[in-house]
């Protein structure tokens, strides 16, 4: 292994140390033959940081954006289509692959909304192989709290906790670690740990208190330690 890294780091085929777009990569490269599923393509950042290590290591790479993206990549080993992600019958149709046979990754940055992204795993999670991985990017609001950017840190906290609440439903199928990397807004790993074509468990909410009871913890928490004494 350490020389396949030797070798592709010298040959200037995988992103830097730290990103996400690496965390990928080195987990592609724990796979035979890597077939991957990316939602989100825009200029083509990690559609051709995927298609410089597959066309090295052999692998297929299918991306999808609602947008044309189709001019941003020109790798043999790269199928795009035009579509809205959540369209599983539309992308089946023309990605007979991961129907067929399967995924061993699929990367999430399209519709940063976590209705979407809950909708996106709780569609997809099926066509996954057995420890194959869905990576989910941008869940962590500490950028944006870092510029008082209540909107987005919103956004991403409500992200972060349906990616977790899909997680609980299936902490029998699956994995869960985050990556909190500098100068990254944060990346979700669910590994499914049962076979292709295993349907994930119905998403249903996980308790939780009420926040505002929260704020008052710090005296509750007195009055209870108050009473304890007594
Ligand atoms: C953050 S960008 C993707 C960036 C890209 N992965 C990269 O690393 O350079 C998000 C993309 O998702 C696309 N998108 C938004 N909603 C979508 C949807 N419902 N289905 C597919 N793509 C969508 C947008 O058109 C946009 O190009």
């Amino acid at each position: 292994m350490q020389n396949i890294y030797k070798d592709l780091e010298s040959q200037d085929l995988l992103p830097k140390k730290g990103t996400h777009i690496r965390v990928m990569c080195d987990y592609l490269l724990t796979k035979d033959n890597p077939v991957i599923l990316e939602f989100g393509v825009e200029r083509g950042g990690s559609t051709r940081a995927f298609a410089k290590l597959i066309d090295k290591i052999t692998g297929k790479l299918y991306s999808v954006d609602i947008n044309d993206c189709s001019d941003v990549c020109n790798s043999v080993n790269w199928r795009f289509l035009q579509s809205d992600d959540l369209d599983i019958d539309y992308v089946s149709k023309n990605f007979e692959e991961i129907k067929n046979s399967g995924v061993d990754l699929i990367y999430i940055d399209s519709y940063h909304e976590n209705f979407h992204v809950q909708k996106l795993l709780e569609i997809y999670f099926k066509y996954v192989k057995k420890n194959g991985a869905i990576f989910i990017d941008d869940i962590d609001s500490f950028p944006f709290r870092q510029k008082k950017d209540i909107w987005n840190s919103i956004v991403y906290d409500l992200t972060d906790y349906s990616v977790k609440e899909f997680y609980y439903n299936n902490i029998n199928k699956a994995s869960y670690r985050i990556y909190y990397d500098e100068g990254e807004n944060g990346l979700g790993k669910i590994i499914k740990k049962t076979e292709f074509n295993d349907e994930p468990n119905l998403t249903k909410k996980i308790w939780n208190y009420n926040i505002i009871i929260k704020l008052f913890y710090p005296y509750l928490r007195k009055i209870k330690k108050f009473f304890s004494r007594t």
